[in-house]
C-alpha cells in the first residue's frame, strides 16, 4: 500500500491514518504504520512513536492484550506505579524503559494530560534520548479509564508543536484507540 504523506494537510493526515486503522485492527499494525506517518507528514520531527503501560517493571511483554489492558474497575496503580516501554516508532535508538512520573513522557502518563513542551531544556527532568531534540509533545492513550501508553513526537525546531497540531494529534489517538474497542 502507498499513502503519500509528504506536505498532508491536517484533514489529508487525519484521512490517510482512519484510512489506514479501518483496514487493519492490530494495534501493533496500526502503531507501526500511524508512527511512521506522521514522522513522514509533519515537518521537522526527529522522532515519533509509541511508549507503552507496563504496570510492573517485571510485567512481560503484553503487546497483544493492549485492549484489554487492565481487569474492568481496577484503575493501573493510580498510574504512578510500572514504567512506559517502547513501542513501534520512527527516529533514532531511543530509551527503552521510562519510569512513570519522569520526563515528558512519564509525566503525560502519570497526568494522563498532554504535554506540550516548547523547550525541553527547561522541562523539569526531560530525558534527553537524543540530544537534537529542542521541542517535544506527549499525548497519553486512555481508553475505558486505562493507561495504554502515549504518542511521543520530538522536534529539533523550539517551539515546533502548536495548539493546531496538538488538536490534529489528539484527533489521530482518539481514533487509533476507537480501533481498539471495535477489534
Ligand atoms: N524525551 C522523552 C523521552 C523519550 S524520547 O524523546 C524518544 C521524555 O522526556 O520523556
Amino acid at each position: 500500500m502507498s499513502v503519500p504523506a509528504h506536505r498532508l494537510t491536517p484533514e489529508d493526515l487525519l484521512s490517510a491514518a482512519t484510512g489506514l486503522m479501518a483496514a487493519e485492527q492490530d494495534p501493533l499494525a496500526n502503531m507501526a504504520n500511524l508512527s511512521a506517518l506522521i514522522f513522514e507528514a509533519l515537518p521537522d520531527l526527529n522522532w515519533a512513536g509509541f511508549y507503552l503501560y507496563r504496570p510492573h517493571a517485571t510485567a512481560p511483554a503484553t503487546l497483544f492484550t493492549l485492549a484489554s489492558a487492565a481487569p474492568s474497575g481496577q484503575p493501573e496503580a493510580s498510574s504512578s506505579q510500572g514504567e512506559l516501554v517502547l513501542g513501534p516508532f520512527q527516529g533514532r535508538v531511543a530509551c527503552t524503559r521510562i519510569a512513570m512520573g519522569k520526563g515528558v513522557c512519564g509525566t503525560a502518563a502519570q497526568t494522563r494530560t498532554t504535554q506540550r513542551v516548547a523547550d525541553v531544556h527547561a522541562f523539569p527532568g526531560h530525558i534527553a534520548c537524543d540530544a537534537a531534540s529542542a521541542s517535544e509533545i506527549v499525548i497519553p492513550l486512555v481508553a475505558q479509564g486505562h493507561l495504554l501508553g502515549v504518542l511521543d513526537l520530538d522536534s529539533p525546531r523550539k517551539d515546533r508543536f502548536s495548539p493546531a497540531d496538538q488538536t490534529l494529534l489528539e484527533t489521530l489517538v482518539t481514533t487509533f484507540l476507537a480501533t481498539l474497542s471495535a477489534a
